[in-house]
């Protein structure tokens, strides 16, 4: 699944993709299933969405069948993988709104939360291929400002998945923003994507899995 706004450009695209590509080669025979929360954003979690999880299938009217429909095959599409993998930019400090739209549609009731409230996701693992403008590592004056991984860590063990694999791309403004360029950070932007595009193909050749 991919979430940036960005095409060609976009780090976490590239990846997630390379994850992809170094999964499918260790799992000739594994599906894949694609996501673009960019180019195709679910709707917001509303009101008759959020009803329809909690109202029996055969109390259901017409408007929360619908809504339902769709709750199904997104929280269907995360129960049906062994790794979900999710690229992300980091947009204010945290998860992309469509990212955070699309936690809303997967804690569905049935699907990937039991009747005891229990999460239904263990087993599985959440690969987080991340890219961020700034630098966020322990000892630089922003650490513990991105909030993406802390939140999604809780929110999917919640959800009964705690095998979470995080690779991040980090200072990938270093030579565009204005309020880098003075840092003169050399070759740092590139080292950060390499080192985590290494990370992930060295997991991903390391699963080997059914479906992702
Ligand atoms: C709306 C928006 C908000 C952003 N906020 C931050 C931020 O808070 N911190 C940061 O380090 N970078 C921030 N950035 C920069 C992106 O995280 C960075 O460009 C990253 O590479 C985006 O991921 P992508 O390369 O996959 O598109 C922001 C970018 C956008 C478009």
């Amino acid at each position: 699944m991919d979430s940036s706004l960005r095409s060609d450009d976009s780090r976490s695209r590239r990846l997630s993709a390379g994850y992809a590509e170094a999964w499918r080669a260790a799992n000739p025979g594994g599906v894949v299933t694609y996501r673009d929360l960019a180019a195709d954003p679910l709707p917001h979690l509303d009101g008759t969405a959020f009803a329809a999880g909690i109202t029996p299938e055969d109390a259901r009217d017409e408007a929360q069948r619908a809504a339902w429909a769709l709750t199904a095959q997104v929280a269907g599409e995360v129960r049906d993988a062994d790794v979900i993998v999710l690229g992300m930019g980091l947009y204010n400090f945290g998860v992309p709104s469509t990212v955070k739209a699309w936690v809303d549609r997967i804690v569905a009731p049935g699907i990937t939360v039991g009747e005891d409230g229990s999460g239904l996701l263990g087993g599985r693992t959440l690969v987080l291929a991340l890219a961020s403008g700034g630098g966020y590592a322990p000892g630089t004056p922003r650490h513990g400002w991105d909030h993406r991984e802390p939140w999604l860590r809780h929110a999917f063990e919640f959800l009964g998945l705690t095998d979470v694999v995080t690779a991040s791309a980090e200072l990938t403004l270093a030579r565009e923003s204005p309020a880098m360029i003075p840092l003169d950070l050399g070759d740092a932007e590139d080292a950060s994507f390499a080192a985590a595009q290494e990370a992930l193909a060295a997991h991903a050749r390391g699963t080997v899995a059914g479906a992702a």
